[in-house]
């Protein structure tokens, strides 16, 4: 097991218990998502693995070690194999994008020579070899992210962590470094715990995950299994939030043609699928589907795959479009 959480309990200060009786086991390896709402204790448990917080009771092992009864200058050892990226990126904006990856391995006292050799390898994986003189301020937030990357990475660490590491950036931008960090979890072997309070990022790169709530693990499992048969409410209400997949996704699982089709207002309570079945012989398969309701009407979408005999399907997409659906072929 890479990481081992045992009974743990964490109350901060001023009494407050923001991990209540704790248990969590991660494999080597493993993508493991951690989601639940803000306040649920996520960032506090990700900063117990790596001995940023202590915990009131409770083991944490690491590859083995005993993080809670650790000697300073061991723990800042194991420290170097537990890399971090967080939301707001943190780089220091009096460096530019070169001396911020090659900050940590200045700490650690390495020769000039390898920190440059290191750092230009690092650009590359992250795909930012050419803007390593940039400065913070002149990177966009994705860029800065696989600075983040690149940094978090320089020592050769055997676990990532990432806290809420995509929540600043547009869903483009997030779809491009969870890919990354996909990337760079198979290339390395790394293992990662990631929190999110989105289920679309579990959704992408996860193979286990966990839901928290008032500061304890609600819910875990494979992510196949947790979104098929979700069982506490927390984890039904934050699935009720997921977008539909597009298109463009739906298409990448599928070799049939696809087709989108748009009901708007009050067609969404016809029974006009089933109607079309009948009617014409075919089959219809529903691959995925949404209604949204707008502040004025509701607007649905399906995507299906018919099958059956040509004409009748031609014959069953007109019909749709005279009943005053949008049928397109995607
Ligand atoms: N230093 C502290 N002292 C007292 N209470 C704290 C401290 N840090 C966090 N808490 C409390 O612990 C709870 C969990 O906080 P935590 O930051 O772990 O939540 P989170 O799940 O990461 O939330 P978010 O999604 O908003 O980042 C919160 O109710 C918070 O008020
Ligand atoms: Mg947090």
């Amino acid at each position: 097991m890479m990481i081992q959480l045992r009974n743990i309990t964490k109350i901060y200060p001023n009494g407050f218990e923001a991990i209540k009786s704790l248990n969590l086991s991660v494999q080597k390896g493993d993508i493991m998502g951690i989601i639940g709402y803000s306040g649920a204790g996520k960032s506090t448990l990700i900063r117990l693995i790596n001995r940023l917080e202590s915990p009131s009771t409770g083991d944490i092992f690491v590859d083995g070690i005993d993080m809670v009864n650790l000697k300073e200058h061991a723990l800042q050892k194991m420290r170097q194999k537990i890399g971090m990226i967080f939301q707001h990126f943190n780089l220091l904006a009096s460096r530019n994008v070169f001396g911020n990856v090659a900050f940590g391995l200045e700490i650690a006292k390495w020769k000039k020579r390898d920190i440059a050799a290191r750092v230009e390898e690092l650009l590359d994986l992250v795909g930012l070899s050419d803007k390593a003189n940039f400065y913070p301020e002149q990177l966009s937030g994705g860029q800065k992210q696989r600075v983040a990357i690149a940094r978090a990475l320089a020592n050769y660490p055997q676990i990532l962590l990432c806290d809420e590491a995509t929540s600043a950036l547009d869903t483009k931008t997030t779809k491009s470094i969870l890919g990354l960090i996909a990337d760079i979890q198979q290339k390395l072997g790394l293992t990662i715990v990631l929190i999110t309070h989105q289920m679309e990022v579990v959704r992408e790169i996860c193979n286990k995950m966990c839901v928290m709530s008032n500061g304890e693990i609600v819910e875990r499992g494979n992510v196949e299994q947790v979104f098929a048969i979700p069982k506490h409410a927390v984890t039904q209400e934050l699935l009720s939030f997921l977008p539909a997949l597009s298109s463009e996704e739906i298409l990448k699982q599928n070799n049939k043609e696809v087709y989108k089709i748009l009901f708007v207002g009050r067609y969404i309570h016809d029974p006009l699928i089933s109607e079309v079945i009948k009617k014409f012989h075919i089959n219809i398969n529903i691959l995925a589907g949404n209604i949204e309701a707008l502040s004025t009407t509701k607007i649905g979408h399906l995507f299906v795959s018919f099958s059956g005999e040509e004409y009748r399907v031609k014959e069953a997409i007109h019909y749709l479009e005279q009943k005053g659906l949008i049928v397109e072929k995607i």
